[in-house]
């Protein structure tokens, strides 16, 4: 019987890789860049699966190229880099990998906000380039997260593990958004759901979890940083497009909000030239939320279960396909 064929789109930790090679013949893009869209297309060409990354497009064309693709198994939890409707229009399972970054990406977004409230990035700046002149009673003032209210946008699981950490170990009062309440939230973290004009205005703290789709697309603009307090700090571990970067750019030049931390920007890279990049009060990390070891290695396994449930026809163990 011959073996699946399946194109891996660059180089995941072995665990996934060991999984699927062995039960299929695979073909795993050598480049630290992704592969251009044409050679996407050319090397799908003749694949069962697919094991995507969140910067491969999959769409109609590439599944028109791919006419034996019978799974796209994305090496994420976000999958706004796939057209789903395609996929399901043509038959295609798109697998994710929910639960495996929840612990991972909530200390990140807890660090982002720590560090841009306390000024991190720009007194150690300070210090390496010489401007630590003396201990200033006014120098690097930053903000306390004691006791302070954290707006929370879009309380899944990501949402919750972010609020847990915070509301235990600060005390922090927690507001959050979502389709509805959350009977967990509400029941473990005394959490309120609010709507986002309410969650803006009295929130110290706002860290973004939605997803991107296209009603959350530039939910962050000019009016909504308007609504925020002066002296709150905005993190994003979500997707970069969530938010107007110019805006934001603004917003932090003019004061009207504190500080920023973001692991995602649109687009990634965010060109080294970029604004943000020159605003003292803005913490930007290269989109590493999910980068431990053993995070990229349980996302590996997710990964490698739904493509060889895929390739065999099964139910994928974490589809995305309505
Ligand atoms: C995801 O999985 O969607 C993260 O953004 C990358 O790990």
């Amino acid at each position: 019987m011959t073996r699946p064929k399946v194109f891996v789109a660059r180089r995941i930790p072995d665990e996934g890789l060991n999984a699927i090679a062995a039960a299929c013949d695979i073909d795993v893009w050598p480049g630290q860049l992704p592969p251009p869209p044409d050679e996407l297309r050319a090397r799908v060409a003749d694949c069962d699966g697919l094991v995507s990354l969140l910067t491969d497009r999959v769409d109609a064309a590439l599944l028109a190229a791919a006419p034996r693709l019978k799974v796209v198994s994305n090496f994420a939890v976000g999958f706004n880099n796939v057209d789903v409707p395609a996929c399901t229009a043509r038959g295609v399972p798109v697998g994710n990998t929910p639960g495996a970054l929840t612990d991972a990406t909530a200390d990140i977004a807890v660090t982002l906000l720590l560090a841009a409230a306390r000024r991190i990035s720009e007194s150690a700046g300070d210090a390496r380039a010489g401007r630590w002149l003396t201990w200033e009673p006014l120098g690097w003032l930053g903000q306390d997260l004691a006791g302070r209210t954290l707006g929370i946008v879009g309380m899944g699981r990501i949402g919750f593990a972010t609020a847990k950490r915070l509301h235990g170990g600060w005390g922090m009062k927690v507001l959050y958004t979502a389709r509805g309440p959350k009977a967990d939230a509400d029941r473990e973290l005394g959490a309120t759901h609010v709507d986002l004009d309410e969650l803006l205005a009295r929130s110290d703290y706002v860290s973004v979890h939605a997803d991107l789709n296209p009603t959350t697309k530039g939910l962050f603009g000019a009016a909504q940083f308007a609504k925020m307090k002066r002296t709150a700090v905005f993190v994003n571990t979500s997707r970069g497009p969530l938010v107007d970067q110019a805006a934001l750019a603004q917003a932090l030049r003019s004061g009207t909000v504190f500080a920023a931390g973001l692991d995602v920007t649109d687009p990634e890279p965010l060109p080294p030239d970029h604004e943000l990049y020159g605003l003292p009060n803005c913490l930007i990390v290269p989109h590493i939320a999910s980068a431990t070891i053993d995070t990229r290695n349980a996302m590996a396994r997710l990964c490698a279960n739904n493509l060889l449930a895929g390739v065999r026809g099964e139910p994928l163990p974490n589809c995305v396909n309505p």
